[in-house]
C-alpha cells in the first residue's frame, strides 16, 4: 500500500545484497522508520520485539531470517541453530513454523553452498505469495461488503469493526482482515471503519488507523470496550478480523480481546468473518481453546503506555499503582461457533471441519 504517496511493503531485500529493510513497527504511528537486519540474530529480535508483527508478516521475516543465516553458516548445523532460534521468537502465530518448516524441506537436501541464494529466493517467493493470497481474501470478502452496501440508502457507509491490526503491516501488503476494506474503497464503495485501540500494545490505534489514515479510508478509533455497545445500536454491519492460527476444526486464535468482539456479535446478530491465509491454518490443532499455546508478554505492556506527550515527544507513562501485578496473555482463542465465515484465497467456508476441508481438500485430516 502507499505511504506518502509510494507503494511501500513491510520487507524487502536491501539494495546491498546482503541485507533485509522492514518498517521498524515500534516506532509507528508518530515516526516512520526502516529497519536493516544484517543477520539472524537481527531478525529474530525483530520478530520477539515486534519491529514486525503479524502472523503472515512473522513468517515472511522468518525466511529472511533462514537467508541471513544460511549467508553466515550454511551448513547443517548452521540451519537446524536457525531454525531454533527462529522458531523460539513467538509461540501462536502459526505462519511462523509453516515458513520455517518450508525453509528447511526446501534447503536441507541442497548442498550448504547452494543454500544462500536458494534461501533468499525462496524469501521472495514466500512473500509474493503472500501478497497475492491477501488480495484474493479481499476480493472474497469484497462481496460481504458489496451485499450490504446494496441495502444501504443515501449512500450511507458500510460500517465494518476490526480488532488490532489484520491489515498491510501485518502482512507483506494489502493485509488480511483490511484487504477488502482498501478493495471496496478502491471501488468507490462507501465504507467506514470502527478501529479499537487493541490494549496492551494499540495495534488498532498505532496501526491500523495510521494506515486507514494513509489510505484516505474514513475510519473512527475507539476504546476497546465501545464495540459491543456500538453493536448494540446498529452501528456495526459486519466484523472482519485477522488470525494467528485456525484450528482444523475452525476455532480462531486471534489477538487478546478478539473472543469479547465475537461474543457480542453473536447476541446482536452482526456478522463475524475472519480472513486467513491458508500458511494461518494449523491443520494439526482441532480444540483452539486446548491446543494453541498462548503467548505471556512482559507485564510492563500492561502497566504502562506510549504516546506523543504535549512537547511532541514520544514517551511511556505508568498508569497502574507501582506493585499491582500484571499479567499479559497476548492472545485468545474464538470457538468456530461463533464463527459466521472463514474468508480465505480459496473463498468462505463455514468455520468447521467440513468447511475447511472442502477448501482445501489436499490437507484437511
Ligand atoms: O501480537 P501481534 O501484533 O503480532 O498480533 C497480530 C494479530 O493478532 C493479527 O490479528 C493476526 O496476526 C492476523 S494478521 C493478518
Amino acid at each position: 500500500m502507499n505511504v506518502d504517496g509510494k507503494p511501500t511493503r513491510t520487507i524487502w531485500p536491501a539494495a546491498d545484497g546482503q541485507s533485509v529493510e522492514i518498517i521498524d513497527q515500534t516506532k509507528l504511528p508518530h515516526r516512520f522508520e526502516i529497519a536493516t537486519l544484517r543477520n539472524v540474530d537481527d531478525a529474530a529480535h525483530a520478530i520477539k520485539a515486534m519491529l514486525v508483527r503479524g502472523a503472515p508478516l512473522i513468517g515472511a521475516t522468518a525466511a529472511y531470517g533462514l537467508w541471513l543465516a544460511m549467508r553466515g553458516d550454511p551448513s547443517d548445523a548452521g540451519l537446524t541453530k536457525a531454525y531454533d532460534q527462529l522458531f523460539a521468537t513467538r509461540p501462536t502465530a502459526v505462519n511462523l513454523r509453516w515458513a520455517l518448516d518450508r525453509g528447511r524441506a526446501t534447503l536441507a537436501p541442497l548442498a550448504p553452498a547452494e543454500r544462500a541464494d536458494r534461501a533468499l529466493s525462496l524469501a521472495v517467493e514466500i512473500c509474493d505469495e503472500d501478497v497475492g493470497i491477501n488480495h484474493a481474501i479481499g476480493q472474497a470478502a469484497l462481496a460481504v461488503i458489496q451485499e450490504i452496501a446494496a441495502t444501504k440508502t443515501n449512500g450511507a457507509p458500510v460500517n465494518i469493526l476490526t480488532h488490532c491490526n489484520a491489515g498491510w503491516l501485518a502482512t507483506v501488503d494489502w493485509g488480511t482482515a483490511t484487504s477488502p476494506i482498501y478493495q471496496a474503497h478502491d471501488a468507490g464503495i462507501p465504507v467506514h471503519v470502527w478501529v479499537d485501540e487493541t490494549r496492551p500494545r494499540n495495534q488498532g490505534f498505532n496501526l491500523t488507523a495510521w494506515e486507514l489514515l494513509n489510505h484516505g479510508v474514513p475510519h473512527t478509533v475507539i476504546v476497546d470496550n465501545a464495540g459491543g455497545h456500538l453493536m448494540q445500536h446498529g452501528q456495526v454491519d459486519v466484523v472482519f478480523v485477522g488470525t494467528d492460527r485456525t484450528t482444523a476444526d475452525g476455532d480462531v486464535c486471534n489477538k487478546i480481546g478478539t473472543y469479547l468482539k465475537a461474543l457480542a456479535a453473536h447476541d446482536n446478530d452482526v456478522p463475524f468473518y475472519v480472513c486467513l491465509p491458508s500458511p494461518t491454518i494449523d491443520w494439526t490443532v482441532h480444540d483452539g481453546v486446548k491446543e494453541i499455546p498462548i503467548e505471556e508478554r512482559d507485564a510492563d505492556e500492561v502497566t504502562h503506555i506510549s504516546g506523543l506527550d504535549a512537547a511532541g515527544n514520544v514517551s511511556s507513562i505508568q498508569i497502574p499503582p507501582t506493585g499491582s501485578p500484571a499479567a499479559n496473555p497476548a492472545f485468545d482463542v474464538t470457538p468456530a461457533r461463533y464463527v459466521t465465515g472463514l474468508v480465505t484465497e480459496r473463498g468462505i467456508c463455514e468455520a468447521n471441519a467440513a468447511g475447511l476441508k472442502e477448501l482445501f481438500p489436499e490437507n484437511g485430516q
